[in-house]
């Protein structure tokens, strides 16, 4: 039985999971946010892997948008390999990691620390290596995830990095209306979940499905690249990640008629140019699967994924990634493999 696995239950342990955050993280966020104003802090380094690498890419449009602060990632080979570590200036280096174990991202971390650079941790251990080698320490609250592929660690990554830059925004005025949407998440969450969109039967559709590509732009880039993460290591699927607009400057070219395309298209600034986007693909003849709240988008799929209206663009990757991970679950479960433990994988890869 799906419900019985680790991945359904912690699939469905988000809403709380971001209840508890946001409740429990203020104080420290606004502390880290004081102590960027107070150094002047000009840019963010982010270093992360996997689905803490995908919520990074989340950080760079919200904190770029709402907080001005260009993000870069950071190339841990350089610190933990080449042991040729760049200079931080004036940076916040900031390590996203759900066990904040991984030995390359606490060594830029310790680097930072070495070069006198203000450093933040964003994990589900407080204990861990690199929350020790952290100044300042958001704890995802999120509970012990038992099912390899990561899920309520993804959601309260991105709740931690938008309660930062929300905090961040209180000198521009921004803050109060953004903290008001944020702590309307877990509820929206949850109604993401309750749609009734048959993801199980939809998933049966694509049983044999040997490849496809997803796309999304701007807030839902990392949308695009979470999604093809759980893709590939649940369903074992070719499945590769682009931006529209990269995808314009050749993959188009791997478009035949049925080739499968999700598409996630949210409500926001960026949607008409998705919905430019889904026209090129409709002349080509792509199976479309669209992840959208808007009800003319929904209707150019073979197969829609619906989400809850009324949530802000830059707050939609926390929903949109929902549709994903259920379908990513349903595919696996439909081809027969393990949901919690995808075939030759740990729970915590340790790269140096
Ligand atoms: C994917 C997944 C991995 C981890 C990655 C990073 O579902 O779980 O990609 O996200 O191994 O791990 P942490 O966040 O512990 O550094």
């Amino acid at each position: 039985m799906i419900t019985s696995t680790h991945l359904y239950q912690e699939i469905h342990e988000q809403p709380d999971v971001l209840a508890r955050l946001l409740q429990e993280d203020r104080s420290e966020a606004e502390a880290l946010a004081r102590e960027i104003r107070k150094r002047d802090i000009s840019h963010v380094v982010i270093a992360a892997r996997g689905t803490s690498d995908n919520a990074a890419r989340y950080a760079k449009y919200l904190l770029g948008a709402h907080n001005r602060l260009p993000v870069g990632l950071a190339t841990p080979s350089l610190f933990s390999i080449y042991e040729q570590p760049p200079l931080f200036g004036n940076a916040l280096v900031l390590g996203v990691s759900q066990s904040g174990k991984s030995p390359d991202i606490v060594s830029v971390l310790a680097e930072a620390r070495r070069q006198g650079a203000l450093t933040a941790a964003i994990t589900n251990v407080p204990t861990s290596d690199l929350a020790q080698t952290a100044d300042y320490v958001l704890d995802l609250h999120a509970g012990e995830e038992r099912s390899v592929a990561a899920t309520k660690t993804y959601t309260s990554e991105l709740a931690a990095i938008a309660l930062f830059s929300a905090c961040l925004a209180e000198g521009t005025g921004g803050a109060a209306a953004m903290l008001a949407e944020l702590e309307k998440m877990p509820g929206r969450v949850r109604e993401t979940l309750a749609i009734p969109n048959a993801i199980d039967r939809a998933a049966e559709r694509y049983s044999f499905m040997s490849a496809c590509v997803v796309i999304g732009r701007g807030y839902n880039y990392a949308t695009a690249f979470e999604l093809a993460l759980k893709m590939k290591e649940l369903t074992y699927t070719m499945v590769e990640p682009y931006s529209s607009a990269d995808f314009l400057h050749g993959p188009l070219a791997l478009v035949e008629p049925r080739f499968p395309v999700i598409v996630i298209a949210p409500t926001g600034v960026m949607l008409p140019e998705i919905k430019l986007f889904i026209g090129k693909l409709q002349e080509r003849g792509a199976e479309l699967l669209i992840i959208s709240d808007d009800a003319e988008t929904s209707a150019c799929a073979r197969t829609p994924f619906r989400l809850p209206s009324g949530v802000p663009e830059w707050l939609s990757p926390l929903i949109s990634i929902i549709p994903g991970q259920l379908f990513a679950m349903h595919l696996a479960a439909a081809r027969d493999y393990d949901v919690d433990q995808p075939r030759g994988l740990r729970k915590v890869t340790e790269t140096r």
